[in-house]
């Protein structure tokens, strides 16, 4: 293996579904990635973090256990990618390890701001052999920012165009827009569900993880009461910055929204819920992009939702005549985008340079971000 210096990015977002590892050689505004490694998150842990993500939790020793366990599984997923890839500790800068949020309290909410990322870095640094940087969120919300987004940075340096508007489209459990414009200061924040409602609902009633490209969803019938309904949560509303988490959007919201539904027009098949709960993501972030106050020229999607037919289709008839691809054809796997984000915000911070964008996040200024966990 040559001398280059990777950095790696570990990523496993809202969804939970897997930890996602990717290897990438920075070179100015080009990045190479080597290999990428999807790691199994084992189910007794999978229900341990969705324990800690009820927000009536308060287990501390369920908190500290699983932060541990979610460290040793971090590290297991770079020793994996990097086996495969055939490195040694050598051959990395950094590992930016985002860790698992099990809850993202942003300002503007009723409580004081918070965000709790685990997946004990120590672990991570100690027994990968490599540098750690992890806790990217926090520095960004002592300047009273969101802690989130902090994909949009990279985003402007790899896939800005000279002359055209383009969005960045990140559809995980949670979606996220980025809009990079020529000459206007970059635009981004969640714009609500992304997988989340959708594969909590497809679990429920089908068993699966998630609706395999949306299939299942495309056979109900979408019901506009229940659609109106779910389009009045009061998060849709509010102005950016602004960002989100399973805090908001889970299936005891959308259980209390059935209920309501119930109540007043009747029972709905649950694909028939599926095939609305598509509609309402998608809606949401249509009417996020229309509501720009300047045009989109081309729109690049990534995220798992990237592979989801029926969502991507809704989204190519709402947003008739604009250009919708996947990030593939800026030269990175859709899969890959959020991980090789936080192997750059990694890279940033060993450099002593900014990673978050006061202009998404609402920071009164950029700062690094991360601390460095040394093995
Ligand atoms: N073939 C497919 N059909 C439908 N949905 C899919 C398919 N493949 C992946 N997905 C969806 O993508 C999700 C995983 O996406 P991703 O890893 O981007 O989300 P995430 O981990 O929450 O990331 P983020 O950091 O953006 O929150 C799965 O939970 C599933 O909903
Ligand atoms: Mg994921």
């Amino acid at each position: 293996m040559s001398e280059s210096k990777y950095y790696i990015g570990l990523m496993s977002g809202t969804s939970m579904d897997s930890i996602d590892a990717v290897a990438i050689n920075f070179k100015k505004k080009r990045m190479e990635c080597l290999g990428s490694h999807k790691h199994e998150i084992p189910q007794n842990i999978k229900e341990q973090l969705a324990q800690l993500c009820q927000l009536n939790e308060s287990s501390i020793a369920v908190y500290g256990a699983t932060d541990v366990q979610m460290g040793i599984l971090f590290s297991e997923a770079v020793k994996s990618l990097m086996s495969a890839l055939q490195l040694t500790p050598e051959n990395i800068m950094a590992i930016g390890s985002h860790g698992q949020t099990i809850r993202h309290s942003p300002p503007g909410g009723p409580n004081i701001p918070f965000s709790i990322q685990i997946g004990d870095p120590n672990i991570i640094a100690t027994r990968t052999n490599c540098p750690v940087v992890a806790d990217f969120r926090r520095a960004d919300m002592a300047l009273g920012g969101q802690g989130a987004p902090l994909t949009p940075a990279f985003h402007q340096v790899f896939f800005s165009h000279p002359s055209l508007v383009r969005l960045i489209l990140n559809i995980g459990g949670i979606a996220n827009i980025t809009v990079l414009s020529p000459n206007r200061l970059c635009i981004g924040f969640d714009t609500g569900p992304g997988n989340v409602l959708l594969d909590g609902w497809c679990q429920r009633h089908r068993g699966t993880p998630f609706d395999e490209n949306g299939n299942w969803g495309a056979g109900g019938t979408i019901c506009e009461t229940l659609l109106h309904q779910l389009k009045g949560h009061p998060y849709l509303r509010q102005i950016s910055p602004k960002s989100t988490g399973r805090e908001l959007f889970n299936l005891e919201w959308l259980e209390q929204q059935l209920k309501e539904h119930q109540n007043h027009i009747g029972f709905l098949a649950p694909q028939d819920v599926q095939a609305t709960l598509c509609k309402f993501t998608a809606d949401t972030i249509t009417d996020c992009i229309k509501s720009l106050k300047f045009p989109v020229d081309e729109i690049f999607i990534c995220g798992g939702g990237a592979h989801n037919r029926a969502l991507t289709e809704t989204l190519r008839q709402h947003l008739y005549g604009l250009n919708l691809r996947t990030t593939e054809s800026l030269g990175i796997h859709p899969d890959h985008v959020e991980a090789a984000a936080f192997a750059w915000l990694a890279m940033r911070r060993i450099h002593g340079l900014s990673g978050n964008l006061p202009s998404v996040t609402g920071a009164r200024n950029s700062t690094t971000l991360g601390g460095v966990f040394l093995p």
